[in-house]
């Protein structure tokens, strides 16, 4: 039998870096997904834009993981993305949770979405080093979703869908979040005193902002992201290029716009409303982005 099952990406709205000290991050699904084939076969094999290779830590971490973690037999996972990796956007998550939600269904496992959920934040955390839940729970659950990590599972409040346009800005520079979270630990045990209180300010924005997210007023929500993102700068995960497509996208009317996920390259996030979409989508490719406008989604892990 062969089973296949997708999974979206994800952007950070709010409180990326943060979430991994335990704060709130609010953050949605989008409709760029990660789709999972699998098959009984009599050699494990995976094969991905990156080739075909058994059980490989090196070039395939996390479906290797993956494969290891349920004890299936051996399998063949084919992964195909429009989710560019490393950029931010969750990529490895929604390969994760597409992978285990294919293996639960194929192989019968039982799973429910919660324990795929917390099997792909254990998979992520163990090839990762330190890992929030948000980008495996957002793309097991899908919506828009505001996340408190903390114990075994994440309390979450799925939030309304946001429904304005959404352009992502990839730098087309990979960026490792393991290493980016790495040198924010080595800040913030050289600084507590100055890095908890910008922790405190990020979490606060799921307290102010949720509330706009409700409404609609994505003017406000805008307002958030562009001070989140002086922040994300501020402990280091920004840089030149990330700034201009920041500011481009401002420029052309945007309502906010701020790094999406780890940093240091990868992506950014703008919401616009649909009269100035095109203009972002625009000024992103002309200040040397790659640009994809792309919409909230409510479809987390599900067959296909
Ligand atoms: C990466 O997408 C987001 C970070 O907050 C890391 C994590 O939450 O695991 C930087």
């Amino acid at each position: 039998m062969t089973t296949t099952y997708s999974a979206p990406g994800k952007i950070y709205l709010f409180g990326e870096h943060a979430v991994v000290y335990g704060k709130r991050a609010v953050a949605s699904a989008i409709n760029l997904r990660t789709v999972a084939t699998v098959r009984e076969s009599n050699q494990t094999r995976i094969t991905s834009s990156l080739g075909t290779t058994g059980i490989d830590y090196m070039v395939h971490p996390y479906i290797s993981r993956c494969i290891e973690s349920l004890s299936v037999p051996e399998v063949s996972v084919m992964i195909d993305s429009d989710i560019p990796v490393g950029s931010g956007l969750g990529s490895s998550a929604a390969a994760v949770i597409a992978t285990l939600g294919a293996l639960n269904s194929e192989f019968g496992l039982g799973m429910t979405r919660a324990e795929i959920a917390e099997v792909g934040h254990a998979i992520e955390r163990e090839v990762q080093g330190a890992a929030s839940p948000t980008d495996t729970f957002v793309s097991t659950m899908g919506g828009t979703i505001m996340i408190t990590p903390g114990g075994l599972s994440p309390v979450s409040a799925k939030l309304r869908l946001i429904d304005c346009d959404i352009v992502i800005g990839d730098t087309r520079e990979f960026s490792s979040t393991k290493e980016l979270v790495g040198n924010v630990g080595v800040l913030h045990e050289r600084y507590p005193t100055v890095m908890n209180p910008v922790f405190d300010i990020i979490d606060s924005f799921a307290e102010v902002g949720v509330p706009l997210i409700e409404n609609g007023d994505y003017r406000g929500v805008g307002e958030l992201m562009n001070i989140n993102h002086g922040l994300l700068d501020s402990i280091g995960v920004g840089s030149a290029k990330l700034s201009a497509l920041v500011y481009a996208a401002r420029d052309a009317g945007a309502w906010g716009a701020k790094i999406t996920g780890a940093g240091g390259g990868g992506c950014i996030v703008a919401l616009a409303d649909e009269a100035a979409a095109d203009s972002v989508v625009q000024a992103i490719a002309d200040s040397g982005g790659h640009a994809i406008a792309t919409s909230a989604s409510e479809e987390g892990v599900a067959a296909r």
